[in-house]
């Protein structure tokens, strides 16, 4: 049996999903504050993995968030950021996760999320998403207090799952990730969710490129 781990952020979860709101309080400017603040979300992650000084991801998304607003001289109330990192934790799916999901599972694909996300925000993202049921098991890096690409967390990831590396495949939007569980040994299917996202050349190609994940079930029961 084939096991698939879920990328949660950026694959199944929108991390732009606040752009309205964000416009609201910061007009122009908020499509690339956006983009910063999942850029700097993502490289807290990074080095505080590599200092190994783990915080959970929610505190990289809160620090994130304050340093977006001090690049971009953006003031906001503690109230509004407050309320801003709620609504964080109930960020849309992509529309084509549900199908997507449905469609493995009915064919007995093993389905894990798999995320740098702590369990209580994994959890509340999912359920309020609709998906959470359609996962055997979701699997946090928190118990190994680290980050992806951390090899350590996708050897976590494996054995939570039951699953030999060769057997399991990464489906992820973000290409470090993709490098990541490729480098531990694993598949991984890169989601390319728009014809402008490029994947570092570092010499490690996804196993499978897919356009969204709509393209997913017939291409992944081929290989
Ligand atoms: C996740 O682990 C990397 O954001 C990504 O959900």
């Amino acid at each position: 049996m084939i096991t698939l781990a879920f990328d949660v952020y950026g694959t199944l979860i929108d991390t732009h999903g606040l752009l309205a709101e964000l416009e609201e309080q910061i007009s122009e400017k908020a499509p690339a504050f956006s983009q910063t603040w999942r850029e700097k979300q993502l490289e807290y992650s990074f080095r505080k993995g590599l200092m190994r000084k783990y915080e959970p991801f929610s505190v990289c998304t809160r620090q994130a968030l304050d340093m977006s607003c001090a690049i971009y001289g953006v003031t906001l109330s503690p109230e509004r950021k407050a309320d801003l990192l709620r609504r964080y934790r109930s960020l849309p799916a992509f529309a084509d996760v549900q199908d997507c999901l449905l469609r493995l599972k009915a064919a007995n694909f093993r389905l894990f999320a798999f995320s740098n996300g702590e369990p209580s925000a994994l959890e509340e993202l999912l359920t309020n998403a609709g998906i959470h049921d359609l996962f055997q098991g979701v699997v946090s890096v928190d118990e190994v207090q680290s980050f992806k690409p951390n090899p350590d967390v996708y050897r976590y990831f494996l054995d939570q799952a039951n699953s030999a590396p060769e057997n399991a495949w990464l489906i992820s939007s973000n290409p470090f990730d993709v490098i990541g569980a490729i480098s531990a040994g694993m598949n991984a299917a890169w989601v390319r969710r728009s014809p402008a996202a490029v994947f570092d050349p570092w010499g490690m190609e996804p196993t499978l490129t897919v356009g969204g994940l709509g393209d997913l079930y017939s291409k992944i029961a081929r290989v």
